[in-house]
């Protein structure tokens, strides 16, 4: 296997590679790289719906997603889909997948299906980039809070999810700074489409810091932008990045397969 880093902080390409055929010596060594580089992405596979499920299952136990629209043939699998007319798109803002979970998602495994003719990629942002670009003074302050994680936001979801009353649950505590929980790494972990507020301060008290947070995680050299081809798989952790969904392809559609695989719950940067 080969690896090419897709930009300074975040992201590489491995290639020399069929995750059809995937030794357990290879796959340990795509775990190091993605623990290493936050997202891996692999090009020109034929990944059935079967092999998604048996590769996500060498990570994990599944955590099937309670809000997405699961493939018919295969529940385990969620559709990330775009319909032509629809104008927002799943993930269409900076996020980590299931924060609002008390044991959030270890990693998500997105294979895709049906691509627009451009557009439609997906950027990402190491979050342990975020944490060390921080001055001394707020890591110290970030690491003596907790945020509050809410899943309410698919309650009015424009993106064609429609969530059954019964699918939200109460909202999860996490360390504002977690420590990565195979590497030990520090991460910055609030995100603008679960967090609510920081625990003990009001939403109104929380905005500010947040809103920085937000802007500061995701800067420019802190990321990277995946070009999605017929046939690329993308892993990405999601301890140590947020992703984001770029909706520039108006008027086409775009089909992506999604498993989260299940996680532990996060513990703090000490
Ligand atoms: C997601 O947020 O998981 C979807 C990402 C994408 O469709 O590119």
């Amino acid at each position: 296997m080969k690896l090419a880093k897709l930009s300074g902080a975040v992201g590489a390409e491995l290639t020399d590679l069929d995750l059809n055929r995937l030794s357990d010596a290879g796959f340990d060594e795509l775990k190091a790289a993605l623990f290493a580089h936050g997202m891996v992405v692999i090009r020109r596979q034929s990944l059935s719906p079967q092999a998604h499920i048996a590769l996500a299952e060498r990570f994990g136990k599944i955590d099937i997603n309670r809000f997405f629209t699961p493939v018919a043939t295969h529940p385990m699998i969620a559709e990330v889909r775009t319909k032509p007319e629809m104008t927002r798109v799943i993930g269409g803002t900076w996020h980590t997948d299931h924060s609002y979970d008390q044991a959030p998602a270890m990693c998500s495994i997105l294979a895709a299906r049906e691509l627009p003719p451009y557009g439609g990629d997906t950027l990402f942002a190491s979050m342990t980039a975020a944490y060390e670009g921080l001055s001394e003074g707020l890591k110290t302050t970030l690491r003596s809070l907790r945020a509050v994680h809410s899943d309410g936001s698919f309650a009015d979801s424009r993106v064609g999810i429609k969530a059954d009353e019964s699918a939200f649950k109460a909202p999860a505590i996490h360390p504002c700074i977690i420590a990565h929980p195979v590497t030990g790494a520090p991460c910055l972990y609030v995100n603008g489409d679960f967090t609510l507020n920081f625990e003990g301060w009001t939403p109104e008290e929380s905005a500010p810091l947040l809103s920085y947070l937000y802007a500061h995680a995701t800067r420019p050299e802190y990321s990277c932008r995946l070009r999605w081809e017929e046939g690329s798989v993308a892993i990405w952790d999601n301890r140590l990045v947020q992703h984001f969904a770029c909706a520039d392809y108006a008027g086409h559609g775009r089909l992506m397969h999604r498993i989260t695989v299940e996680g532990v719950a996060l513990p703090p940067f000490a």
